[in-house]
């Protein structure tokens, strides 16, 4: 390929990158009542996003045990409940004109078993 014919190519390859294909920019969040429960406790979730497309789908992926709550036009709510794991990250997604993007929320769960760790930590001293 000659030099004038790459730096077409390039310019090509850059409007390209530029111009298309369309990126249509697009948020999702997550929101919950809590994002720390006591042992066994129970979190509510509204998954959403402002994509424009009519119909976007999305989700919630956890290995909490969960209750579908409601649905409407570009969210989704649910309800995590027994949660156990001292530490869970939560993933609510959209895919919007194909893309798809991911949040994450984290929900930590307290008084497991109430460990004796300050006793331990006295005897050290
Ligand atoms: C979830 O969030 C969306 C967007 O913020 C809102 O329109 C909807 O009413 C919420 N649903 C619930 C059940 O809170
Ligand atoms: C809660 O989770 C624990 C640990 O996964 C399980 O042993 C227990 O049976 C669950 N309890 C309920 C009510 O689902
Ligand atoms: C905490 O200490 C008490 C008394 O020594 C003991 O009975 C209990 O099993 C301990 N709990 C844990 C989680 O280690």
């Amino acid at each position: 390929m000659s030099r004038r014919g790459h730096r077409a190519w390039c310019l090509a390859g850059l409007l390209l990158a530029l111009c298309g294909p369309p990126t249509h920019s697009f948020e999702v969040k997550v929101e919950g009542t809590s994002s720390e429960v006591g042992y066994g406790g129970t979190v509510l979730l509204n998954c959403s996003s402002n994509c424009p497309e009519e119909g976007a789908s999305g989700g919630l992926e956890t290995s909490l045990s969960k209750e579908w709550v409601a649905q409407g036009p570009g969210w989704l709510s649910i309800r995590l409940h027994n949660i156990t794991e001292p530490v869970s990250d939560v993933f609510c997604f959209f895919s919007c004109f194909r893309e798809r993007k991911v949040v994450t929320f984290r929900v930590l769960a307290y008084g497991a078993g109430s460990s004796n760790g300050s006793q331990e930590w006295g005897n050290l001293a």
